[in-house]
């Protein structure tokens, strides 16, 4: 306990310069979970026949995924994300992550997945994918 009390003035001091090093410890967080873990880019990154092409990151593309059985809805292109998709603000994008729905209240097409992620989560690939470039 009393070591805990003597830690309590240092971590005050931290709290004051913490604000950029969760900003950034945000952005980190949405490179990983886009790039790391729902792989953003396999639908958003254009590929060329050695892989993602450079330079060209979640910039949207047409799609070469296909069903196997004819679908009612499919998209054949995924849009730009890099740098917000066109007419989302951070909070939209968030939403949409989080529940499903676009800022109008539809659903993306398939085969764009329905995310749940949770707000924080959501937060942080919105956070990540503002801060590049368009
Ligand atoms: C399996 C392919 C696939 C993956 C993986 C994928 N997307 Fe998509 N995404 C799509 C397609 C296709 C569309 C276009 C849907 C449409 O036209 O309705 C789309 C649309 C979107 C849109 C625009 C929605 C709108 O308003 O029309 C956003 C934003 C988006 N994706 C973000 C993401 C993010 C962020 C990730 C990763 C966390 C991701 N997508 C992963 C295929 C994918």
């Amino acid at each position: 306990m009393r070591r805990a009390l003597m830690a309590l003035p240092a971590i005050l001091c931290l709290a004051g310069a913490g604000a950029a090093d969760s900003a950034a410890s945000q952005v980190a967080r949405g490179a990983y979970i886009v790039n790391g873990v729902a792989g953003c880019g396999d639908c958003h990154t254009p590929h060329g026949p050695k892989g993602p092409i450079p330079g060209k990151a979640l910039a949207g593309t047409a799609l070469f995924l296909e069903p196997v059985h004819p679908m009612p809805v499919w998209a054949d292109h995924a849009p730009r994300i890099a740098g917000l998709p066109d007419g989302y603000t951070k909070a939209q994008l968030a939403t949409l992550l989080r529940t499903g729905r676009k800022p109008n209240g539809s659903e993306p097409k398939p085969p764009m997945p329905q995310y749940r992620m949770n707000a924080q989560d959501a937060a942080a690939v919105a956070a990540y994918l503002a801060s590049l470039k368009r």
